[in-house]
């Protein structure tokens, strides 16, 4: 089989989803923490937000998306997504013929390490803060830890609709300024989180993959005792580790090829914006048609 042998590793890509352009802030995390792998990173653009949707739906949604990129012969797929995560993580995992990694567990992981007080937020779509899973992955690393969530759909539409205006894609995010920090921006997100900011909490968790993109007006929001963590850096590391133990690791050598699909109409859209997301240019974005996803299902 292509690749599989345990001495010469397994050049074959890790595959990479989400609704959006969001969870391009794991696949980035994942080309730093890993860089002789390939990544074939599917963004369900035309049919985001999944925050605001049912659970069946998002299911659905999630493993036309896994089974597609399993068709592409992916070694490892990492659902990019908190929502899908919450929804159909599990499902995924039986259904699938290679592993599956959410984005929950590493968050909760990543909140863990970072509270002192044991006082945790959780910000995430309402589908996640509805489904718990948060709470329950942070309170079976420790179950003394209080966690109080707050659902902020709104800012997957925030951070989709700063990204298609374009006006930022020159900028280098995460080096740069705030990006997103407008008077507008910062007003929307200072009352989403308030009931955070009256909490008492020590970290926040980004329980949403676009969510790194607002995190300047996120910390200003909550101030300078709440320390902001992610799940992107500790997904990394947990795909490194399974791709470790099952002798999958791409040779050092091997020159990694990034590829990109997505449902948007608009794909140079979807790559400008992409680029400035996942910081190096998106060079191979194909389109895939709806149909052929529902085929999948
Ligand atoms: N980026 C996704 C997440 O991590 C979902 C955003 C959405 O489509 O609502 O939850």
């Amino acid at each position: 089989m292509a690749g599989t042998d345990t001495n010469t590793g397994d050049r074959r890509p890790i595959g990479v989803f989400d609704s959006g352009l969001g969870g391009l802030t794991v696949a980035r995390a994942i080309a730093s923490a890993l860089p002789a792998e390939s990544i074939r990173y599917f963004g369900d653009t035309l049919r985001c937000p999944y925050g605001t949707r049912s659970e069946g739906e998002v299911r659905a949604f999630a493993l036309e998306a896994a089974r597609w990129l399993e068709a592409k012969d992916v070694k490892i797929i990492a659902v990019a997504c908190n929502t899908a995560t919450a929804a159909a993580l599990p499902m995924l995992q039986r259904m699938l013929s290679v592993p599956v990694v959410g984005v929950i567990a590493p968050g909760a992981r990543a909140a863990i390490n970072g509270t002192r007080s044991r006082r945790v937020g959780v910000i995430a779509t309402r589908l996640t803060v509805e489904n718990g899973a948060y709470a329950r992955e942070i309170r079976e690393r420790d179950a003394g830890v209080s966690v109080v969530s707050c659902a902020a759909s709104n800012f997957v539409e925030i951070v989709e609709r700063e990204l298609a205006t374009g006006a930022h894609v020159h900028e280098r995010w995460l080096e740069g300024p705030d990006v997103f920090d407008t008077p507008a921006v910062r007003a929307e997100v200072a009352r989403t989180v308030a009931p955070l900011a009256e909490a008492d909490i020590d970290t926040a968790v980004l329980g949403c993959t676009h969510f790194p993109l607002l995190v300047g007006p996120i910390r200003r929001a909550l101030g300078p005792g709440v320390r902001v963590v992610g799940p992107a850096e500790e997904t990394a590391a947990e795909l490194t580790d399974i791709l470790c133990r099952r002798a999958q690791l791409a040779p050092g050598d091997t020159p990694p090829e990034y590829r990109f699909a997505t449902t948007a109409e608009n794909i140079a859209a979807f790559a400008a914006a992409g680029s400035f997301v996942f910081g190096r240019p998106l060079k191979s974005v194909e389109q895939v048609a709806l149909e052929e996803l529902e085929a999948l299902g």
